[in-house]
């Protein structure tokens, strides 16, 4: 459904991707992992047409993103790894109605999708409140339902469990698994594996802007992928 081909993208003089190929397919559980500057985040950014590639393409359903990028940004639903930025109301209700709004839809399909999403990640009690008051762990489930008031067939999240406790960390996990289980595929990027391992089916890992691991969890592990700056999560020592 994602098909990335040969992608290279720079910074002004900082070439952050360098010829990165990779395939996702409907349904995976993919982490794509790698250190600081590795290029997770500029990666993430072009599955949902945020960056459009200098050189090689990004197919969204065979669709270009540089051709298409409303098509791409309707289908990739991406959370920042800043949760704050991304923030654009004053209240969570209406914060989760901005991306159905933008879609167009009427008020009750709005009204419905606020509801559903807010219901998904345990989010309804928060409706009332306002995105700048709550915990760590609330705002992540927030961004999140925003997300998914805009029903993307796949969901872009960027270091979805920064800064969040364990409990916040695992609620979190826990919403991200029910979406893919309703089959939504899902893209985490992140540089920890370690609460998302059970549930991958894939694991990308990036050093220096190229792939360099690319396999099941159990293949990547088993090697050992500390060279490339990613921990080894418990499961695999
Ligand atoms: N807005 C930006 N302007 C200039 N350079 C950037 C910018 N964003 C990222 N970079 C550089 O691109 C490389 C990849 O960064 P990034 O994609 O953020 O990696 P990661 O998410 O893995 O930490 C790094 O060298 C980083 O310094
Ligand atoms: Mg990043």
């Amino acid at each position: 459904m994602i098909r990335v081909e040969s992608l290279v993208y720079g910074y002004e003089d900082e070439r952050a991707l360098d010829g990165v190929t990779a395939e996702f397919k409907e349904g995976g559980f993919v982490l794509l992992l790698g250190g600081n500057g590795s290029g997770k985040t500029t990666f993430l950014r072009h599955l949902n047409g945020l960056l459009l590639p200098d050189e090689g393409n990004v197919y969204v359903d065979g669709v270009p993103t540089d051709e298409d990028d409303e098509h791409a940004r309707r289908r990739v639903g991406m959370t920042f790894q800043d949760a704050a930025s991304q923030v654009v109301a004053e209240t969570v209700e209406d914060d989760i109605a901005f991306g159905p709004e933008n879609l167009g839809l009427e008020r009750d399909e709005i009204q419905r999708r606020v509801d559903e999403a807010a219901e998904a990640v345990g989010a309804t009690e928060l409706l009332d409140r306002s995105p700048y008051e709550l915990s760590g762990g609330e705002l992540r489930r927030v961004t999140l339902a925003g997300v998914l008031a805009m029903r993307p067939d796949v969901l872009a999240l960027d270091e979805p469990l920064a800064g969040l406790d364990y409990d916040g960390e695992r609620s979190v996990v826990e919403r991200i698994v029910e979406e893919n289980e309703k089959g939504t595929t899902v893209v985490v990027a992140t540089h920890d594996a370690t609460p998302f391992v059970e549930y991958a089916t894939r694991a990308v890992v990036l050093d220096d802007g190229r792939v360099v691991e690319d396999g099941t969890p159990d293949e990547l592990f088993s090697g050992g992928v500390e060279e490339y700056g990613v921990r080894t999560p418990w499961a695999y020592r």
